[in-house]
């Protein structure tokens, strides 16, 4: 077994480059996170790390940073009267997880998930998806590989194949009959949704449509900002499914902000907490009781 450092709080050890952090290491069912040294205030809380036991074998060559997707470095956000959004966040999203985001409103969560397809622009060498800047990427190419979906969907004029061929007709691409059923099924919804319009459908199947539209462009990644909040539990539980045989079957990068820790622990392999701006805390679902930080904490007792 070898130790990985697997995330950590604040970054002053990313300053040192040997010190970078690497969440990028898959966590594995035999992962376990160890907090080291214990927590009594926010600076300690800051140089708090993580780690995490990786099986060798398991994870091959040891180059851990090849297994990150996304890496974020020293990313931060103030507002127009210079308060702070996004504090010197760092974080190496592994390839082929679901990353669940969580953390009390206003923490930053969503700023924090729209940079990462520049909805929102973060500063240059701030976002790297498979080691390059994400500023340097041409912006409609970035948003082809690094998909998004939002609390409600908004679904364009038209049908259902109308809203899923949109995106790959913008590069000149007509998808078939057959490629648009695929897509369907994909998202969970059966043939006879291909001829409806957007005002036939409930928000639930909206939304899986609004998934199958993203997934025409087959992203390498899924950005997904509290994307069941406004739907029923069946409806919930059909879009975790297909978040699951996405990352199952297509190694797709998942990073949802959810309110839900339950929806969080049923499906994310794991979680950064966020709070005030900062990750205050990477943990594994069924570790979040072991948070330090007081805020996260509070958070967490409130949440259940
Ligand atoms: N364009 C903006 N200009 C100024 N302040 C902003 C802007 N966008 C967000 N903020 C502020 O940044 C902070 C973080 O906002 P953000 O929407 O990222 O939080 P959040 O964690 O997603 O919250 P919620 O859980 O309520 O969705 C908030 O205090 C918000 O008021
Ligand atoms: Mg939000």
């Amino acid at each position: 077994m070898q130790e990985v450092e697997l995330g950590k709080a604040v970054p002053p050890a990313y300053k040192n480059k040997d010190a970078a952090i690497h969440l990028s290491t898959l966590p594995s069912s035999s992962t376990s996170y160890t907090p080291m040294g214990s927590y009594s205030g926010l600076d300690e809380a800051e140089q708090r790390l993580l780690v995490v036991d990786v099986n060798e074998n398991e994870h091959g060559s040891g180059n851990e940073s090849s297994d990150a997707k996304i890496q974020i470095r020293e990313l931060s956000k103030v507002s127009d009267k210079s308060v702070p959004i996004l504090n010197k966040v760092n974080v190496d999203i592994p390839r082929g997880v679901i990353m669940g985001v969580i953390g009390p409103s206003g923490s930053g969560k969503s700023t924090f998930l729209r940079a990462l397809n520049r909805l929102w622009e973060p500063p240059s060498k701030t976002v790297f998806l498979d080691g390059q800047d994400i500023g340097d990427l041409d912006v409609l190419a970035l948003r082809r590989r690094v998909g998004m979906l939002f609390q409600l969907p908004a679904l364009f004029e038209g049908t259902v194949a109308d809203n899923i061929r949109y995106g790959p007709q913008l590069k000149g691409k007509k998808l078939t009959d057959n490629e648009v059923y695929k897509l369907l099924t994909l998202a969970d919804l059966d043939s006879t949704f291909f001829g409806k319009s957007g005002g036939e459908l409930s928000v639930g199947q909206a939304q899986r449509v609004a998934l199958a539209r993203t997934l025409a462009n087959e992203p390498e990644v899924l950005l997904l900002d509290e994307p069941t909040s406004a739907l029923d539990p069946i409806s919930t539980q059909n879009i975790e499914d297909v978040l699951v045989k996405l990352k199952k079957e297509k190694g797709m990068t998942i990073v949802m902000v959810s309110h839900s820790i339950k929806q969080i622990q049923r499906i994310a392999d794991v979680v950064c907490l966020l709070v005030g701006g900062e990750i205050v805390e990477i943990l594994k679902p069924d570790k979040l009781s072991e948070a330090k930080h007081p805020m996260a904490l509070r958070f967490l007792e409130l949440s259940n």
